[in-house]
């Protein structure tokens, strides 16, 4: 079936590069710097970890391999628990899949659609040994609140920072707790040529261990091979057997994490880095838009937009939610006037504990409000540097079409 032509797609279409990526991109090809694994990784390592705060940065393929990755640095054993929010996409939690482990879901607050804290402080138990959170649609859960949490059970933290370019709580940018996962694929707030992601971690152990796993180094323990010979071979030439000379000279007692290849390459690292210095530049269209729904929704008694964030708080304005809290099915019927309208419509994210990988481990789980919200009242809006002008103003005069009460025009 081909895509209807939206009159305002979810997503933007066409690329968001201009002259400054194009640049980037057009010294890289001509010169004569390596295309993987170079100097461009490494300062968008460096500018990005600047940019927001954190220890340390490690860039890779996609949020969702930086979600692997940080699942697998917590040591996760059998019979541990992980406590995590519901309300998500599902990448935030299908690392966990793979292990054998309990993973007890945690409600929303409906008014920020964030984990709930008061709800996770009651779910810990001794054998709690992470959370996982995600910073919906740009804005930054508690931070205080969540290390707090850590800091008095001794729990490890991943934050799915995909939405939270760039969102801070309390001078806090999100990703600096503990483990933060950010995404550039292509609608994220900033993108590395369409796929990528960056992994941010506060400990430098943590840190070496990523980068060696994503250079298909395994970790494993090794013990000195005295002889320094296999059979009848020996090293030879290190200048011609330089890859191979660690195996003449230790012996490998265990593998604990085999490693993958999952380096972001250099063409997307430079185009990172310009995406980084413009990215001011593109949430503060994201604002304007998000500022606009906000006045046109205000003071309507069927809405409840989500809570602004606090004072001096910075939102991210990935995605923009409101709630409707009209009659029953009314939240459908106004979801499908905008389609009826030519404005397509994605919600976002259909509760990862409703899933059937998650009901086929967990059973059936009960959070009626991530459900409520869900499946009765959230609306999600399109929102992306590349709207125009006009496509906000289309946007809104459906939507208010569709949520103000009709006058009766039948005469008594
Ligand atoms: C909340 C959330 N987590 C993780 C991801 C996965 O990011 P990536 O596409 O970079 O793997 C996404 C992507 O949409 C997301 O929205």
């Amino acid at each position: 079936m081909s895509e209807p032509e939206w009159v305002v797609p979810y997503r933007p279409r066409g690329s968001i590069f201009g002259p400054g990526e194009q640049q980037a991109l057009h010294a890289l090809l001509e010169g004569e710097e390596t295309l993987s694994c170079g100097g461009q990784r490494d300062a968008f390592e460096l500018e990005f970890a600047c940019a927001i705060g954190a220890s340390h940065a490690v860039a890779l393929t996609s949020c969702t391999v930086a979600l692997e990755f940080a699942t697998r640095l917590i040591g996760l054993e059998p019979g541990d628990e992980v406590l995590a929010v519901s309300q998500t996409y599902h990448a935030t939690l299908q690392p966990l899949l793979d292990y054998d482990v309990t993973v007890r879901f945690c409600e929303i607050e409906p008014d920020t659609l964030n984990i709930d804290c008061t709800a996770l402080a009651s779910l810990i138990s001794p054998r709690t040994r992470a959370i996982y959170v995600v910073h919906h649609g740009g804005l930054c859960v508690d931070l205080d609140a969540l290390s707090r949490l850590a800091s008095d059970n001794g729990l490890r933290i991943i934050e799915d920072c995909a939405h939270a370019l760039p969102c801070t709580h309390n001078g806090r940018h999100a990703g600096t707790l503990d483990l933060g996962c950010f995404s550039f694929q292509s609608y994220k707030n900033i993108s590395t040529l369409g796929e990528g992601g960056m992994l941010t971690a506060r400990r430098l152990d943590d840190a070496e261990r990523a980068r060696l796993a994503r250079a298909i180094e395994p970790l494993a323990s090794y013990t000195p091979r005295r002889s320094g010979a296999l059979g009848a071979y020996s090293g030879g030439d290190p200048r011609i057997m330089w890859h191979h000379r660690q195996a003449f000279g230790r012996d490998c007692v265990d593998v604990h994490w085999a490693g993958t290849n999952s380096t972001l390459a250099e063409p997307a690292c430079a185009v990172g880095r310009v995406q980084l210095r413009r990215l001011n530049e593109m949430v503060d269209c994201r604002r304007a838009i998000a500022a606009r729904y906000d006045e046109a929704l205000a003071g309507r008694e069927i809405v409840s937009p989500l809570n602004p964030p606090p004072e001096g708080d910075q939102h991210a304005h990935h995605l923009y939610t409101f709630r409707l809290n009209g009659t029953k099915g009314m939240r459908d019927v106004v979801l499908a006037a905008l389609v009826d309208a030519g404005i397509e419509v994605q919600q976002r994210y259909f509760p990862v504990h409703l899933m059937p990988e998650w009901r086929l481990r967990n059973g059936t789980t009960i959070l009626p409000v991530t459900e409520r919200v869900w499946f009765e009242e959230q609306v999600q809006l399109p929102i992306y540097p590349q709207m125009l002008e006009a496509h906000v103003d289309y946007v809104i005069d459906a939507l208010v079409g569709a949520i103000t009460p009709r006058k009766s025009t039948s005469r008594c």
